[in-house]
């Protein structure tokens, strides 16, 4: 699949994904494919993201990375089912992703503050301003929440856990989502934050991963865009909860296994304990540098109070990749929606 291209080396390698640094016909450029066939979400959601940094307008590239070239099959419609694909990226040179900066202890206050202004204006004055598909989260939100709960009550690890009535998630004896959710399905204020907001074209997988700086002649770079489940339009609130729970430190553990757990499925309340790593130094530097209320600030300006939306989407992105996560972390995701689901007021 990748005759034409010499791979120099691997920047990312997932389970459906890579991410190559190659070079074709003496240039560098960076390679993103996708080598499962088996997998036909995760095949659309690539094939969205080809299509999103395509589409963009050219006011927006950059901050989005430009994409150079692609495989024949991402140009037919609909792409065949079962070829490899790949798209090649411009290679973004002198620019690092701001988790590994962070993990390099390479961030101080004033390159934070300028990362975020940076960050305000591409996404509040630019891509925030276009105008994106109707969202709704009945189709999308809550279906996927119900595809998760239900997986969890037949799932040999999670079953002792999603069928309890409660759970005792560090001490704290918490009510389970099935009981919880209803209430939040018909809230008026709910609807309002999600539903009612206007739809604009979204990052989707907004994060310090997937948000590239170059210190020197400052400037920013967005990658990666479109979220788990396909979604890169709706409401700002989708993009500012991920934002939000990379940066409280929660995505970027249970992403990257740094957390300690212990649990035990047995009796009236299964328990799950958990802590973030005390030795990770990207959770350090988080806790010592702040990267993100600069831009909270402009994302609530300009929507508004977004508290209940962001309760429910954050009980969302952790019950969403939780099929496709193994243990210990895919029963941190379901405590973890449990705990925040919790603090609906
Ligand atoms: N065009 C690029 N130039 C340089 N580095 C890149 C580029 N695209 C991605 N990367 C690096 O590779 C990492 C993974 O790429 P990404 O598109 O986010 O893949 P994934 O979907 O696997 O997260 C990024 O976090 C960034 O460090
Ligand atoms: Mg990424």
């Amino acid at each position: 699949m990748i005759a034409d291209a010499q791979v120099i080396r691997p920047l990312q390698t997932g389970f459906w994904e890579n991410v190559l640094l190659v070079k074709v016909d003496g240039r560098t450029r960076v390679r993103k494919e996708l080598h499962r066939l088996d997998t036909p979400w995760a095949r659309d959601v690539f094939i969205r993201e080809w299509r999103y940094l395509r589409e963009l307008p050219e006011s927006l590239q950059p901050p989005f990375v430009s994409v150079i070239a692609q495989c024949e099959g991402l140009l037919a419609d609909p792409p065949p089912a079962d070829q490899p694909l790949w798209f090649d990226m411009e290679y973004l040179e002198g620019f690092t992703d701001v988790r590994a900066l962070l993990a390099e202890g390479d961030v101080g206050p004033s390159e934070a503050m300028r990362i975020q202004e940076l960050l305000v204006t591409a996404l509040i004055d630019g891509l925030y301003r276009l105008d994106g598909e109707p969202f709704e989260a009945g189709r999308i939100v809550w279906p996927v929440i119900e595809q998760v709960l239900a997986f969890a009550a037949n799932d040999d690890d999670l079953a002792p856990y999603a069928r309890a009535d409660a759970l005792m998630v560090n001490g704290k004896v918490l009510p389970n989502l099935p009981r919880t959710l209803p209430a939040v399905r018909v809230d008026e204020a709910l609807r309002q934050q999600l539903d009612a907001a206007p739809s604009v074209v979204l990052h989707g997988d907004l994060f310090y991963e997937n948000v590239l700086y170059r210190p020197d002649s400052p400037a920013i770079r967005l990658v990666d865009p479109v979220s788990v489940a396909g979604v890169a339009a709706g409401p700002v609130v989708f993009d500012r909860t991920k934002f939000a729970s990379w940066l409280s430190g929660g995505l970027y553990a249970l992403r990257h296994g740094a957390f300690e757990l212990r649990s035990d499925p047995a009796g009236r309340h299964p328990r799950v304990d958990y802590a973030w790593a005390k030795d990770d130094p990207v959770l350090s530097h988080l806790h010592r540098v702040d990267l993100g209320g600069r831009v909270l600030a402009a994302m609530d300006e300009l929507t508004g109070p977004t508290e209940r939306a962001q309760t429910v989407l954050d009980v969302y992105f952790n019950l969403a990749m939780v099929p496709n996560t193994p243990m210990p972390q895919k029963l941190l995701r379901y405590a973890r929606a449990v705990e925040r689901q919790a603090q609906w007021a």
